[in-house]
């Protein structure tokens, strides 16, 4: 998989899943922007380069686009191309949907939606102009496949970005881009362990343990599991897969029944 001297800008890169797909780019010999907005940035970046990975990382609110533009110049400035786009921040506040408001909506499609949508168009004309470029957004089994009831919001805007994805694909074909969605199942990260102390407040391990064992491999997934699907689709070998949704999920989505016998 060639992703070595590439550019890429991954988003919510200060952790979880992508901090994973941060550290499998950079081990990989690409060198990694972060757009994050979280106070856990720097620590992040000095972790990373510690290792002797190339890492940088520029505060950003993937809902501001003029904060956006402004991180996306700071990259050229540096490294003169963008060649990987990882739209990967996200975030899920989940609520029954008779509880659910606009505020809640909102707050799922400004950064879910509008975030992609807003890096994507401050991104791309760079990668136009290269003819060469790998977009790369997360999307999530929810939605797209699977759902729990309180998922209201978090589910119509992951489900959205399979379109997104799609129409990127489409739309720049001849551009030399490709665009494809990854859809992971569970995964070990603060948004999980968030989940978990909302759901089990006295014992949030216990939370992660029984969905650990209710996935039928019998975990939750890494970060890295979905660096490594990331970086093959960024990579050059995979010019030949464009609007494709990709299922990272421990077999969650495969039971035909619950059936224990
Ligand atoms: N963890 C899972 O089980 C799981 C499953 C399916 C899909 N996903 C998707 O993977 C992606 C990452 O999830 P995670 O579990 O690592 O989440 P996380 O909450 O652990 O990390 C998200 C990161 O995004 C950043 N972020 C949030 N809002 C931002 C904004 N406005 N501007 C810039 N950065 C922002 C946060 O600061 C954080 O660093 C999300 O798109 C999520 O929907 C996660």
């Amino acid at each position: 998989m060639t992703v070595k001297n590439r550019v890429a800008i991954v988003t919510g890169g200060a952790m979880g899943n992508g901090r994973g797909i941060a550290k499998v780019l950079a081990s990989q010999g690409a060198r990694v922007a972060i757009f994050d907005k979280s106070d856990l940035l720097d620590q992040t970046v000095a972790e990373l380069t510690g290792e002797g990975l190339e890492v940088c990382g520029f505060r950003t609110d993937i809902t501001d686009r003029t904060n956006i533009d402004d991180s996306v110049a700071r990259v050229i400035e540096k490294y003169g191309r963008i060649d990987i786009l990882v739209n990967n921040a996200g975030v899920m506040k989940n609520l029954p949907f008779l509880e659910t408001d606009m505020a809640n909506l909102d707050f799922h499609i400004d950064i879910n939606i509008k975030g992609p949508w807003n890096v994507s168009q401050s991104v791309i004309p760079h990668m136009v102009r290269n003819k060469y470029g790998r977009i790369v957004t997360i999307a999530s089994v929810t939605g797209g496949f699977v759902d729990d009831g309180g998922d209201m919001s978090y589910s119509i805007t992951k489900s959205a970005l399979i379109g997104f994805g799609r129409c990127l694909a489409m739309e720049f074909i001849e551009d030399g881009i490709t665009s494809n969605i990854i859809c992971p199942g569970y995964c070990n990260t603060p948004m999980v362990a968030g989940e978990a102390a909302e759901e089990r407040p006295d014992d949030p391990s216990a939370f992660l343990k029984d969905l650990a064992s209710s996935l039928p491999i019998g975990r939750l997934g890494r970060p890295e599991d979905i660096g490594f699907l990331a970086s093959y689709l960024a990579s050059d070998e995979a010019s030949f897969i464009t609007g494709q949704t990709v299922v990272i999920d421990g077999g969650c989505t495969l039971p035909e029944t619950n059936l224990d016998y």
